[in-house]
């Protein structure tokens, strides 16, 4: 879910929705505002995408300078009109946005329903209006009112208040995401900077505990009992228009197509290739000469990236586990602070990967998280972090994060080998040659790729299969996930070791099998691909240009530029972000957000 409010406009509604529609890749399944003005306290809200809730907003839209807002992504209870955001209390004079969970909501429903409180949806969120009537009732001042009530919940929250007739906003934050943002005359609440990125660029990464109020003349962040805090505010180095579409049909293809620049900010004064050293920013030489072994904590997309790191790790001989964040708790336990655990997640707020960093916190671990948002949970949860530094990604489904990501953390990975092993990896100056090309080779493939006259051949196959070895296998899983995320279409990613005992038995004329190719030991995966062929099955290959007389074979080839076998995985996998995308744009879906997945999971 994204919550945001805005205060002292003009119109609170303009500021409302145009925040809303940066946050709909949080949640779209419903979404509401309320909006106080002189005498004015009204609350809109629909089941649906933000565009019913402008409809039913029509021309005749609530006056008033100061507002809250919310785009919803279901936990509890379906979408619908009732469950929709901002809750109110009974007398209709509070309203409450919140992202998160609130733990003890049956609890204080129970109570509150004992006192003759009536809900009216089913959501964890109505308690808190409720709460904060009841506080009012007693003589409580809103400010006062707002305090009590969220001392009385547990779970994790960013919430924003409004009360008619008093023109602040409350809010508070607990472990879910919450920044504000200051322009001349303006203040902004949201759960991500891109909702108010084109008012301002002056932001206050708020921490857990922090309770904010806001009205038109400024604000105040206090701790919960109301002892003043201070934060810093930062400049956004991002420009308004990262957040846009810029002319592209969806957010994620002008994704895809940033890669060449997302790379270059991530490396960016990170590399040294002619003198074949790395320097990550708070980590100095020595920094992980104590690690003895390390272990990742990641979902989705990240955990594909994870598993590169893993495997580079392991090549470098420093032991290395790849783990699902969610089944972490069966992992083996880290052991001492000399156990390192990362936690890699785009948005910083994945509840599963929070978790696993909890536990492994709770182990005693040493915990470092590598995210693109900073001042996100993840930040705070892990001992140290490391910037992916991707800029901002609206499509859900991840595409330049991933890249980010993967060469992020063979730079972390080579880093933490060298101050293990006491050596530089001798590998090292030829990979950082290639990567210092990898922009210019990513340009290559978005400039000449054959993704969508492949994806117009596959057009109307039912189920798509892709192999791949060793780190080629981690690109055959994240193709698999990029194209059932956006294309709805079956689609599975195997060890290409693993056809013949199973998945081989799914295979016919009309099931297209991709394989991965980027490293000589991969060719072994080509036996495979012709036994599919075999059976009658179109076969695309990814690979190095080099190699495409040797795969002749195959029925559409990818071309791959060609680079250092450990990086040359991200160029497969543009490719097949890329046919990913044609395949789903054929078939009409939401591209950018597609049905029953959002872009931060923030729930186990
Ligand atoms: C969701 C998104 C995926 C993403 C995963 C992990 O499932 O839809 O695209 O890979 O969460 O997200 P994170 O922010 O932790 O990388």
């Amino acid at each position: 879910c994204g919550i945001t409010a805005c205060v002292g406009a003009d119109s609170a509604v303009d500021g409302l929705l145009s925040g809303l529609s940066s946050l709909e890749y949080r949640g779209y399944d419903s979404a509401g505002i309320a909006v106080a003005g002189e005498n004015e306290f009204g609350v809109v809200k629909r089941e649906g995408e933000l565009s019913e809730l402008r409809r039913a907003l029509g021309t005749d839209r609530p006056e008033g300078t100061i507002g809250i807002g919310h785009t919803r992504w279901s936990t509890h209870g379906p979408p619908s009109d009732e469950n929709a955001h901002p809750h109110q209390d009974c007398s209709g004079r509070v309203a409450v946005v919140h992202n998160g969970i609130i733990d003890n909501y049956d609890h204080l429903r129970t109570q509150l329903e004992a006192t003759g409180h009536r809900f009216e949806s089913e959501t964890d969120t109505e308690v808190v209006p409720h709460l904060i009537e009841a506080e009012l009732a007693e003589g409580a001042d809103p400010e006062a009112a707002f305090r009590s009530a969220v001392a009385q919940l547990s779970g994790s929250y960013a919430i924003a208040c409004l009360i008619d007739g008093d023109e602040t906003v409350y809010a508070a934050r607990q472990g879910s995401p919450l920044v504000l943002g200051e322009a001349d005359d303006q203040y902004f609440l949201a759960s991500d900077v891109p909702a108010f990125r084109e008012y301002t660029d002056q932001v206050v990464y708020l921490e857990d505990g922090d309770i904010v109020t806001v009205d038109t003349e400024g604000y105040e962040i206090t701790d919960l009992a109301g002892v003043p805090l201070a934060r810093d505010v930062d400049t956004v180095e991002w420009e308004p228009e990262a957040a846009g579409k810029a002319g592209y049909p969806h957010f994620m293809l002008k994704e895809i197509y940033e890669q060449p620049e997302s790379l270059r900010q991530t490396i960016h004064g990170r590399v040294d290739s002619i003198n074949s050293t790395i320097e990550l920013e708070d980590f100095e030489d020595g920094a992980f000469t104590d690690v003895d072994h390390v272990q990742f904590v990641s979902m989705g997309t990240s955990n594909h990236a994870a598993m590169y790191a893993a495997a580079h790790l392991t090549e470098l001989g420093i032991p290395a586990d790849a783990y699902m964040a969610g089944e972490y708790a069966e992992a083996p336990r880290p052991t001492t602070e000399n156990s390192l655990v990362i936690a890699v997640t785009q948005s910083g707020e994945t509840a599963d990967t929070l978790n696993a960093i909890r536990r492994a916190n709770n182990a005693g671990a040493r915990t470092l998280a590598v995210t693109n948002t900073v001042g996100s949970s993840v930040t705070r949860e892990c001992d140290e972090s490391l910037f992916i530094r991707a800029g901002p990604e609206i499509g859900v489904a991840a595409s330049k994060t991933f890249t980010s990501q993967v060469i992020a953390l063979t730079l972390l990975s080579e880093c933490i080998a060298e101050d293990v092993n006491e050596t530089t990896n001798p590998g090292r100056r030829a990979m950082l040659g290639e990567l210092a090309d990898l922009p210019g080779d990513i340009q290559q493939v978005l400039d000449e790729t054959p993704a969508e006259e492949i994806a117009d051949a596959l057009f109307g196959c039912k189920s798509y299969f892709f192999l791949g070895r060793g780190s080629a296998r981690a690109a055959a899983l994240e193709g698999a996930l990029k194209l059932k995320e956006i294309s709805y279409e079956h689609a599975e990613g195997f060890a290409a070791s693993e056809l013949k005992h199973g998945p081989l038995a799914l295979v016919t004329e009309e099931t297209p099998v991709f394989g991965v190719i980027t490293g000589e030991d991969d060719l072994k995966t080509v036996s495979n691909l012709k036994e599919v062929q075999a059976r009658g099955a179109p076969v695309i290959v990814v690979a190095p240009a080099s190699l495409e007389r040797d795969l002749e074979f195959a029925d559409y080839f990818l071309p791959i530029p060609e680079t250092h076998s450990s990086i040359a995985g991200v160029l497969a996998n543009i490719q097949l972000q890329l046919v990913s995308y044609h395949i789903a744009d054929q078939l009409g879906r939401p591209i950018d957000k597609p049905r029953n997945l959002a872009k931060s999971v923030t729930v186990e």
